[in-house]
């Protein structure tokens, strides 16, 4: 009897997802059959219209004819939800056609909660936690009737003198991939029509990363193995996730930008990965080809754009003023207007526009609710990263009477909310200060002199009253770090050590004697090999958001433990970069260093060995890739395979057990590294494959078990092709990308 009825209950559940399947195609076939009768009815200035992206300008008469006439498609930076309703109005009623708007923002790591920006959010190495911070942001962000956010940012990036490090998740293409589409899928949602619900948009297309020098928008020279391997792999994963949309990049890859870059743009987007959603492109890009050299006039931007797949143009003002003779002149065919604006229709039925164009006025916004200010408090939590706690000094125990609170970061609700924030009020964020006072300051003495008053501050005379502060005090907590203004887009430092006088001031609170709890607050990692040396512990908490104060004081106090791991690798000097996990091993891997300090006077040039590495850094980071302490501690069994061999179709069963070997009940995010031995071309000495965050209480053991199979080895060959190649394979499960032991196998 239990069979059948298992029988039944399989047939019923297979019955409905044929349903649920059968239902998705009719609906998505139903919404092309609407377009095709759109699009026979519009004119071409139509057409181009909804190819025209525009930023808010209120109800003014330009804006109120633009609308009306169909020369816009999408308002971004219109925030208020009575304008854009009555511009969503006249959209809807006075035009020709009725077509709405879509209404944009860059709602990068949250609207009015602001979560750890998403730097900091790839350290927690919990996509769920990241998913959480998109749904928050994307229910605070429609509530005023935003519909379209320009995220997730993807792009990789082994720079951190580029200023948007601060919204990429690191440097590594697998974990970027994971939390660019854990994005998607909290800021989408499981239904785009819901008035919750928000499209996403991969962003920067693509290899914006790789810009010379870490300086914004500068030029990238890739090779297309390298382009497939490292910068386009989480915007793959983005199309497989489900991006509504995607985002032109500002560079130029080889010379061609991005804008104008039909391969990338038709040959994969579309044609390779089947993209069906819009591609916008950034602020002016189109336009800026003139400033690359390869347009000579907005005219020729416009025809290079629209024949490289972009579908509308972000205040470029190409697409309006010069599409419409470029089809009559026959450079750009009416089917690629027509390709285009289908896409752009598409994405309006699929967000329910037509059906629900306008946005619910609430006298009461879902702003700051507990449940969003709990969730931004625990990311904030598990992307700090602890990088140093000498004696155990974290977390505070009982006998902590006093502490001094001092840095720039101590009190700075504007900064601690990092870059890309612009629709955050500071007055809503909780400092390290604020929450400090708030949960301990009855049962501790809390001495706070910030010392510096803003990040940059060169004026040492506040300085003395911190180490005053200091001196009163068990232990010290130094917040520094950047200002907000110090990352994020065009805002690049070629020196990446703590700005200002910070380093100053560490060393004249050393020389208190007092122990130091140094918290990094930056949007970037920072050259702090020296500080390192000085404090007694580290924490790299990014710039954390809204919440940052509580989770930093839970942190410090021991009502939380620390489970970042760091995205991207930490140089020890700007020198080194790029400098990063996954690189190759060369034919002289740095060994038998020599350091600068320790040549001999009139050393002899062949007396130090010839190996790869800088005389004054040596040949590693100051901390790697996946690095991050916890108050507890972890031990790693052997890793242990199903079976020594993989062939075409198997899987290879890869495990450890993990065991929480201190006092403290811990998370620990475990990885998985791989590294082909011997190959066509030289592979990396690790490559990230797979990861799991697990929670283990004091003394609890758990096995972690990995599948491997051939598509986790595969790799472009010089041909172009993406495949396997046979031949020994090393494997690690690891608390980092340096430790560990590996374990071998062979894919034959
Ligand atoms: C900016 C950024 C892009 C952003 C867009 C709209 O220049 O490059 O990330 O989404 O303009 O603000």
């Amino acid at each position: 009897m239990l069979m059948i009825r298992r029988k039944i209950v399989f047939i019923a559940l297979t019955v409905s997802v044929m349903f649920a399947c059968g239902g998705r195609q009719k609906a998505e076939n139903d919404i092309e059959v609407k377009i095709d009768g759109l699009l026979s009815n519009m004119t071409l200035q139509e057409k181009i219209g909804q190819m025209n992206q525009l930023t808010g300008l209120g109800l003014s008469a330009d804006m109120i004819h633009n609308v009306k006439n169909g020369r816009v498609g999408s308002i971004l930076n219109e925030l208020d939800p009575k304008t854009i309703n009555e511009l969503q109005r006249i959209a809807v009623e006075e035009s020709r056609l009725g077509i709405p708007l879509i209404f944009a923002r860059d709602v990068i790591h949250g609207f009015k909660t602001i979560f750890p920006i998403p730097l900091g959010q790839a350290a927690t190495w919990n996509p769920q936690i990241v998913e959480n911070g998109a749904r928050v942001a994307a229910t605070e962000a429609t509530a005023v009737g935003i519909r379209w956010t320009f995220a997730p940012m993807i792009d990789v990036t082994r720079d951190p003198r580029w200023g948007r490090i601060a919204e990429s998740c690191g440097e590594d293409p697998y974990l970027t991939a994971v939390m660019g589409a854990a994005m998607i899928k909290g800021f989408q949602g499981n239904d785009l029509a819901d008035p919750g619900s928000m499209a996403a948009c991969a962003k920067h297309f693509a290899g914006y990363g790789a810009s010379e020098s870490g300086k914004d928008y500068n030029t990238t020279w890739i090779p297309e193995l390298q382009l497939r391997e490292v910068y386009l792999p989480s915007f793959e994963k983005a199309v497989e996730a489900g991006a509504a949309t995607f985002m032109c990049s500002f560079n130029d890859i080889n010379g061609v930008p991005s804008s104008g870059n039909a391969y990338l743009n038709k040959t994969i987007l579309r044609d390779e990965w089947h993209f069906d959603g819009v591609l916008v492109s950034d602020w002016g890009s189109i336009e800026q080809m003139i400033s690359h050299g390869v347009a000579a006039d907005l005219k020729q931007a416009a025809d290079l754009a629209a024949n490289a797949a972009v579908d509308m143009d972000m205040m470029g003002f190409a697409y309006i003023n010069h599409l419409e003779a470029l089809v009559q002149e026959g450079n750009v065919s009416e089917s690629a207007i027509d390709r285009a604006v289908r896409d752009i229709l598409r994405l309006k039925f699929r967000l329910g526009l037509f059906d629900n164009p306008y946005v619910e006025i609430r006298e009461e916004m879902p702003f700051y609710t507990a449940e969003a200010l709990a969730k931004a408090k625990q990311a904030a939590v598990e992307s700090a990263v602890l990088l140093k706690n000498k004696d155990g000094l974290l977390p505070l125990g009982e006998g902590i009477k006093s502490v001094a609170v001092v840095g720039p970061l101590s009190d700075a609700p504007g900064d601690q909310v990092g870059t890309w924030c612009f629709d955050a009020e500071f007055e809503h964020s909780v400092t390290p200060l604020t929450a400090i006072r708030d949960a301990y300051g009855e049962n501790i003495g809390i001495n706070a002199e910030q010392g510096l008053t803003y990040s940059r501050d060169k004026n040492e005379l506040g300085i003395e009253k911190a180490v005053t502060a200091a001196r009163k005090s068990d232990v010290v907590l130094f917040f520094a770090g950047e200002e907000a203004v110090l990352s994020g887009e065009a805002r690049c430092r070629a020196d990446i050590r703590l700005p200002g006088a910070q380093t100053e001031m560490l060393k004249a609170l050393k020389k208190t004697g007092k122990p130091i709890v140094l918290v990094i607050m930056s949007g970037r990692p920072l050259a702090i090999g020296e500080e390192t040396e000085d404090a007694d512990a580290v924490l790299l908490a990014f710039h954390g958001g809204t919440m940052a104060g509580p989770a930093l004081a839970d942190l410090i106090f021991g009502k939380a433990v620390p489970s970042g791991k760091l995205p991207v690798t930490i140089p020890k000097m700007a020198g080194q970069i790029p400098v990063y996990y996954a690189h190759k091993n060369t034919g002289r891997p740095g060994r038998n260093v020599s350091l600068i300090d320790d040549i001999p006077v009139g050393a002899a040039q062949t007396s130090l060995g010839f190996t790869g590495y800088h005389l004054d850094a040596g040949n590693d980071p100051l901390f790697p890739f996946g690095y991050g302490l916890s108050y507890t501690d972890f031990d790693y069994s052997e890793v242990r395979l199903s079976q020594n061999a993989l062939s075409t179709g198997q899987t290879l069963t890869v495990e450890c057990t993990v065991t929480n070997t201190g006092k403290y009940d811990a998370d620990e995010a475990v990885q998985l590294y791989i590294r082909d031995r011997v190959a066509s071309l030289a592979r990396p000495v690790r490559e990230l494959k797979g990861f799991q965050k697990i929670y283990l209480k004091a003394g609890e053991s758990q096995t972690v078990t990995f599948t491997l199979t051939e598509d986790d080895l595969a790799y472009w060959h010089a041909d172009m092709v993406k495949r396997a190649e046979r031949g020994e394979f090393q494997v690690w499960i690891s608390t980092d990308s340096q430790s560990g032991t590996p374990a071998t196998f062979v894919y034959n």
